[in-house]
């Protein structure tokens, strides 16, 4: 069973791809990470975001072990990550590793959770269940400032509101995989669900996808 989640920067979509991997047993891959770590290689050894020749190579050789750096979350790994994610050679060099992870979930699991910007659209179009989890720009942004605030680091509502639209005007715009629902993707609005709605009305989809497949085969 795979599991596609898209939407927007700070729409939800990773703690309700999580909470669903965790309550089904399913390996969960953030896919963000991947583009997060090559902007921090790039960032780390003095290369500027959008040197091409330098992220492609640096995605040439990805170390998976950039997906645990403490500095991958912050906004401007965030922002230099978006800078990347444009750039085909990268992602088509961090393709087959997000397909692997599908079809081949680590540890046996049952099932896989990827969430992203192209996982229905491009990387799992194939997927038993997609999802598009979205909200408002102000209501992503009013979180992402809360959330900071409560991890005691200083933010600015209108800086970070500036900040996911400019995010979300790269990442819907580009040519290369732009972030959009998938066709056949069910959309779930965060501005006016909370989590945990949001999470039981995913249980029920995964449920339905999990039974349509058994009848199928
Ligand atoms: O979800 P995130 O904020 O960690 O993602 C960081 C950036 O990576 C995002 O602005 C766009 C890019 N990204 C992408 O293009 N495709 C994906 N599947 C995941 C992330």
């Amino acid at each position: 069973m795979i599991v596609a989640i898209d939407g927007p920067a700070a729409a939800g979509k990773g703690t309700l791809a999580k909470r669903l991997a965790e309550k089904f047993g399913f390996a969960y891959l953030d896919t963000g990470t991947l583009y997060r770590g090559v902007a921090l290689a790039l960032l780390k050894a003095g290369h500027d975001p959008s040197d091409e020749a330098a992220a492609a190579q640096a995605s040439a050789h990805f170390d998976l072990a950039l997906t645990h750096d403490p500095d991958l979350r912050t906004e401007a790994i965030g922002a230099a990550a978006s800078i990347v994610a444009a750039m085909p050679e990268v992602r088509s060099n961090l393709l087959k590793f997000q397909r692997e992870f599908a079809s081949c979930p680590p540890g046996g699991a049952a099932g896989a959770v990827l969430d992203g910007r192209d996982i229905g659209t491009v990387v799992c179009p194939k997927a038993d269940l997609k999802l598009y989890v979205t909200a408002s720009p102000e209501e992503r942004a009013r979180r992402r400032t809360s959330e900071l605030q409560e991890r005691g680091i200083d933010a600015d509502y209108s800086a970070i509101l500036a900040d996911v639209k400019a995010r979300d005007e790269r990442d819907m715009n580009r040519q290369e995989a732009p972030l959009k629902p998938a066709k056949d993707a069910l959309l779930l609005d965060t501005t006016i669900l909370d989590i945990d709605a949001v999470f039981l009305r995913a249980i029920r989809f995964v449920e339905a996808a999990a039974s349509a497949d058994t009848k199928a085969n």
